[in-house]
């Protein structure tokens, strides 16, 4: 007991014996300070007491304009896009997603088809490639012929298929509109029009009218012409295999309806040029995937 009252005594004594001399230490650092402040403004009494003055007028402001900034209104934000489309109409910057016009997607019908759709006065061209589908048609008038590059390209692949012991023919490659006319009746009044729908195109809206469509098959195998079994032949993997090497694609792949519009045609390939036709197969995508539409 005796010694734990000792211990308390030592102990306030000694806290007792600090606070004197922090007390000093402290006194002297702000007179040290002061000094120093009037020295900085020419020991000058009142000029020293309003810069202090200025410095606590100066903060209250900085604070009170933190809180009273108007907070991101519709009206504030509507700027900010305007000003990013201003950086925006730069080439090679996309406009911000919020700017973005919703892209109109006209109704299609269950066959695919874009109802009450006229045929256009031009041919669709969609990153410099000429497109024909269901929701892009061709005028009536429009007659290229086969295009010969495409034959070209064609002639430089039965070529090297023939090196490897496949002799190709295209049996269908450019069709008129009137000749597709005819055909699309024919297959109407044998199948049906919505059968017909999933494999021949209306007038109008051929491939085959573009003259780049090349339908392909074996020569002395014509019964595996426009079938399904072609592409089960060696003859068709080949060609499924090796076609866009020479710039084709295969136009309506397995499993592609709903993008394509047609059921799968092992047969039916279009010419694109080779550069385009590697990413359409190196990305295992339809043209349509490729040109975004
Ligand atoms: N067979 C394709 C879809 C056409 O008729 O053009
Ligand atoms: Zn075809």
């Amino acid at each position: 007991m005796k010694r734990k009252k000792s211990y308390q005594y030592r102990s306030q004594k000694n806290k007792k014996g600090k606070v004197l001399p922090v007390t000093l230490i402290s006194l002297g650092i702000i007179a040290a300070g002061i000094i120093s402040w009037i020295g900085l403004n020419d020991w000058d009494l009142e000029k020293s007491y309003k810069k202090i003055e200025q410095v606590i007028y100066q903060d209250a402001n900085e604070s009170e304009d933190e809180t009273t900034k108007p907070a991101n209104t519709e009206e504030n934000v509507e700027s900010e896009i305007i000003d990013e489309n201003n950086e925006v109409e730069k080439p090679g910057k996309e406009a911000p997603e919020a700017e973005k016009p919703e892209a109109e997607t006209p109704e299609r019908d269950n066959r695919n088809y874009i109802e009450g759709q006229e045929l256009p006065k031009e041919p669709t061209y969609i990153k410099d490639v000429l497109i024909a589908n269901k929701q892009y048609p061709l005028p009536s008038t429009y007659s290229p012929g086969e295009s010969k590059e495409a034959r070209e390209a064609f002639s430089e692949m039965a070529a090297a298929a023939k090196l490897d012991g496949f002799e190709l023919i295209a049996f269908s490659t450019y069709r008129s509109y009137d000749y597709q006319t005819g055909l699309y009746e024919r297959y109407v009044e044998r199948d049906g029009s919505e059968a017909a729908d999933r494999y021949s195109a209306r007038p109008g809206y051929s491939e085959h009218q573009t003259g780049l469509a090349f339908d392909i098959g074996e020569v002395n195998n014509e019964q595996y012409f426009a079938s399904a079994k072609f592409g089960e032949t060696e003859a068709g993997k080949w060609v499924a295999a090796n076609a866009y090497r020479y710039g084709f694609i295969m136009r309506y792949p397995e499993g592609k309806e709903k993008i394509t519009g047609y059921m799968h045609e092992s047969w039916h390939f279009r010419y694109v040029g080779i550069d385009i036709a590697k990413e359409i197969y190196k990305q295992n995508i339809t043209l349509e995937e490729y040109l975004e539409i």
